[in-house]
């Protein structure tokens, strides 16, 4: 296998243009990219140009170029002739493992050797989609996090066909393209990220369920709490400071009894009864307290770009 140099990538393919494929065509373009973007709607061309547009501001405070170059974008009718000129394939198309693959199937006689095939899948086995597959051992997930273009988090895994290299490749290429992309070692369902926020939401619905809090209160305590530090250190890191002098040696063998206590104290039934969802909705409606769905993407973009802002700056002077 002889793939691109991640460096020489100048034209990235994008297979399915809805909420995650159009935010990744406006971060491969503000990274001086050029994109092929094919998706079987009618008028999404003008759909994901509405997109970029709208999302070019926030890039630009991230660094990107002041206009958005249209000469590098190209729309597609046919998802063959987007990848015969591409150095990279970000398939972004709906999560359904019989889509995909009808998908992969046209890609076979027009995907260049040379080129890595990643799907942005948030829970399907690239095992799965890769079976048979012509370069099936080009193929991988690049799980990016919503939205791509402002949160950097890539998780990066290879099926049972897939060669190292790839998985080696796409993280080089990733990272050297403004995202921070991570290795997982083996597949497992939903990957890594979401297997923790999973874990998380558990406790949150079984705390809100069992009326140990509202809905708001939770919100309050990870975001004006924990999840103020998980931003700047992950939870590993952050422990190693709760151990005082003795780093996180002490800080397993003080609190490991207790953690294993609440461990086993947390809400198990994983199931999200009615009751349950019923006061969850009316939680959120109630803290969203008349915030649109717009107005409170808006709102976390803002908070977001100046977060990252702010973490580039001063991550730049350590
Ligand atoms: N939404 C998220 O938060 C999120 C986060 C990370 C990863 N993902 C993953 O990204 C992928 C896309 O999710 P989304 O949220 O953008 O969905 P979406 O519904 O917004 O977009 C899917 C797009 O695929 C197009 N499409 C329809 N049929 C198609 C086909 N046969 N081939 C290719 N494209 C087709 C649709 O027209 C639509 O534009 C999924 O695999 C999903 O798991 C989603």
């Amino acid at each position: 296998m002889n793939l691109v140099k991640p460096e020489a990538v100048e034209r990235v393919a994008i297979l399915g243009a809805g909420t995650i494929g159009a935010s990744w065509a406006a971060h491969f373009l503000s990274h001086g990219m050029a994109v092929n973007i094919w998706d079987p709607a009618p008028g999404f061309q003008a759909r994901v140009r509405a997109f970029i547009a709208s999302a070019w501001p926030a890039l630009r405070r991230l660094g990107a170029p002041e206009a958005i170059d249209e000469s590098r974008m190209a729309f597609f009718d046919d998802p063959a002739q987007a990848v015969r000129t591409c150095q990279f394939v970000q398939e972004s198309g709906p999560e359904n493992t019989e889509i995909k693959i009808e998908l992969y199937s046209r890609l076979d006689d027009a995907l260049p050797d040379d080129v890595v095939m990643a799907s942005s899948s948030s829970g399907l086995l690239i095992s799965e989609l890769q079976a048979g597959r012509k370069g099936a051992e080009r193929y991988i997930i690049g799980h990016p996090f919503n939205p791509p273009h402002l949160v950097p988090l890539v998780e990066v895994v290879g099926g049972k066909e897939t060669a190292a290299a790839a998985v080696d490749w796409a993280l080089e290429f990733y990272n050297g393209c403004g995202k921070k992309a991570i290795r997982i070692n083996r597949e497992v369902p939903g990957h890594l990220a979401n297997r923790l926020q999973a874990a998380m939401w558990r406790e949150a619905v079984h705390l809100v369920d069992t009326g140990v809090a509202s809905v708001e209160d939770v919100d309050i305590a990870v975001s004006y709490g924990p999840g103020l530090r998980w931003a700047l250190m992950g939870p590993n890191l952050i422990l190693h400071l709760a151990g005082g002098d003795g780093g996180v040696r002490h800080a397993i063998e003080h609190f490991g009894p207790a953690l294993e206590s609440w461990w086993a104290d947390l809400g198990k039934e994983p199931r999200i009864s009615e009751a349950a969802a019923d006061k969850l909705i009316a939680g959120v409606e109630a803290e969203a307290a008349g915030r649109s769905l717009e107005d409170l993407t808006r709102e976390r973009d803002q908070l977001l770009i100046s977060l990252l802002e702010m973490l580039a700056r001063e991550r730049g002077k350590a």
